[in-house]
């Protein structure tokens, strides 16, 4: 089954669905509501990320419910999307970025599912270049989208500081959110190929001279909505069953 994390301004994806199943999935790490959708006959299993309304911020979010709910369901494959401001210029508001490396400047968040047993993940690709070209395949050419990037997560709910934009801009870093971390790992570590989709919704603080806001986040996500919908819509016709890959065997 495919799984979407909708990130900010995906709060629902039933418009591109046949039919909706609302469910309440128990993990050992808390419940978590999965919609299961019907589209085209294929099953997707679909979670706000920060829940209906935007209720939950992004360092108070269950990442390890989440990703054990769609594992439950029977998820092997994640498609995420996330809303990130671009220190690149090459980036602009509006780009779609397929990140392929982050680094993870959260400190508060729970990290592993691997507590109790001695598990160093090889993450020289953290995310899966499979689905990446699955997603590039199906992109619409009068979209602006780019096929790498490195992420930097930061815990917020805070946005940075112009001293820490220059930091990440000094370490190569191309964009920033602060949900990307841990799910990608966790994915990883449940063996589950995982590729998020960023929507850049601003020119990162003092890339951009104005303040930044979230209502300049929300308006951006909302302009996109119908485009990254059609591409999820796209992908999910495009994405095989079937299929094999390093992600789905990553603890051997
Ligand atoms: N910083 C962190 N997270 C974000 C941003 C940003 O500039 N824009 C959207 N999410």
């Amino acid at each position: 089954m495919i799984g979407i994390i909708g990130g900010s301004g995906v709060y629902e994806i039933s418009n591109i669905a046949d039919s909706i199943e609302e469910k309440t999935v128990d993990t050992e790490y808390g419940s978590v509501e999965v919609s299961i959708l019907d589209i085209n006959s294929k099953k997707v299993a679909f979670i706000p990320r920060h829940q209906k309304g935007h209720k939950t911020p992004p360092h108070m979010i269950n990442y390890k419910a989440n990703i054990q709910a769609l594992k439950n369901c029977g998820v092997n494959q994640i498609i995420a999307t996330n809303a990130v401001g671009s220190m690149n210029l090459d980036m602009p508001p509006g780009t779609f970025v397929l990140v392929d490396d982050f680094l993870d400047f959260t400190v508060l968040r729970e990290k592993t599912f691997f507590d109790d047993e001695v598990h160093h993940m090889d993450l020289s690709q953290p995310y899966c270049s499979r689905l990446r070209n699955v997603i590039l395949s199906c992109a619409d050419d009068n979209e602006s989208i780019i096929d790498h990037g490195t992420y930097v997560c930061t815990d917020g709910p805070r946005f940075e500081t112009a001293s820490e934009i220059k930091m990440f801009k000094l370490l190569e870093c191309d964009v920033v959110g602060m949900t990307g971390l841990p799910e990608v790992v966790l994915a990883r570590e449940k063996e589950m190929c995982y590729q998020a989709i960023c929507i850049v919704t601003n020119f990162a603080t003092s890339i951009s001279e104005d303040l930044l806001t979230f209502e300049e986040v929300k308006e951006i996500t909302s302009k996109k909505n119908k485009a990254l919908l059609n591409l999820l819509h796209s992908i999910i016709l495009n994405l095989d069953d079937d299929f094999d890959c390093f992600c789905l065997n990553a603890l051997e």
